[in-house]
């Protein structure tokens, strides 16, 4: 691709323009983190993706709304590898073409997922369910009761004061609130470092509070991680959001403000025309 060479070898490269590229590392020159076109998947002759073309900048917070069945969950599906489109491509970076790697080796790559049920370890505290998130990302489970080292010490306080849970650091994660287990499952995905998070419905049954602490966690990951957020609640969508892009049918209907798209008199027929 663009002049680009492929090598498996770890090799250093001149693309056709003179720059050099590190084989393996996400090449985000050109803007976007990821790239989607004319991705269609079928079931049963059923088009769950329709055509879809979708960049993610690096760095950007995206938020994803449509009507049920819009096809937003198959979409993280296909970036994540657990469901293989039928036509189209997706790219990470400009050079990573993400439909020849199977799942294991996506997230390896930096693309991390969470749904919509936290996952945490209830019977561990807060600081262990993140020591166990750094080893497993290690691939040494068998390490696992073997001492951290300072610096993986230091990182695992900066993520929980990251996540909001310094002063429940040693609580077993079975009594935090969902909101809080919620957070420390953000918290346990940022161990491994992704490039890119999918978020998939982060506030569905938290109270108030506890949906404004998420949005600005939310806002203060951007930059330093490309986030995708899938979310019904148009308050918190708008309360995150700097671009929001509407699915339809399997299709992006439009992208822009909050503003824009609520105004958009075909967000408004497919919200409220049935
Ligand atoms: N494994 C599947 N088999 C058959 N149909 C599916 C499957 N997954 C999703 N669909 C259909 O594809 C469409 C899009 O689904 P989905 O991506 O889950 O939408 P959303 O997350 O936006 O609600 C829906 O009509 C759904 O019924
Ligand atoms: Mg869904």
């Amino acid at each position: 691709m663009n002049g680009f060479t492929q090598n498996i070898f770890g090799e250093v490269h001149k693309t056709s323009s003179g720059n050099l590229v590190v084989e393996g590392e996400v090449d985000t020159r050109h803007g976007p983190i990821l790239y989607l076109e004319d991705v269609s998947v079928s079931f049963d002759g059923f088009k769950a993706l329709n055509n879809m073309s979708l960049y993610i900048d690096a760095g950007e917070l995206r938020c994803l709304i449509g009507p049920n069945g819009a096809g937003k969950t198959t979409l993280m599906d296909v970036i994540t590898g657990k469901t293989r489109p039928d036509t189209g491509s997706v790219f990470f970076g400009q050079t990573i073409d993400l439909l020849q790697m199977d799942e294991p080796a996506i997230a390896q790559a930096g693309i991390c997922r969470k749904f919509q049920k936290p996952s945490v370890f209830d019977a561990l505290t807060v600081f262990e369910n993140l020591e166990l998130a750094l080893k497993a990302d290690k691939g040494t489970w068998q390490t696992l009761f073997h001492r951290l080292s300072g610096e993986q010490r230091d990182r695992i306080d900066q993520i929980i004061e990251t996540i909001g849970l310094s002063s429940c650091n040693h609580y077993r994660a079975g009594i935090l609130s969902h909101g809080q287990k919620q957070w420390l499952e953000i918290g346990m995905l940022l161990m491994q470092e992704p490039k890119v998070m999918l978020v998939d419905e982060p506030i569905a049954g938290m109270t108030h509070q506890e949906i404004e602490r998420t949005a600005e966690l939310l806002l203060s990951l951007q930059g330093q991680h490309s986030i995708v957020v899938v979310e019904h609640d148009m308050e918190f969508v708008r309360s995150i959001a700097s671009k929001v892009t509407v699915l339809h049918e399997g299709s992006v209907l439009t992208e822009g403000t909050m503003d824009e798209v609520q105004n958009d008199p075909r967000v408004i027929q497919v919200y409220l025309g049935g």
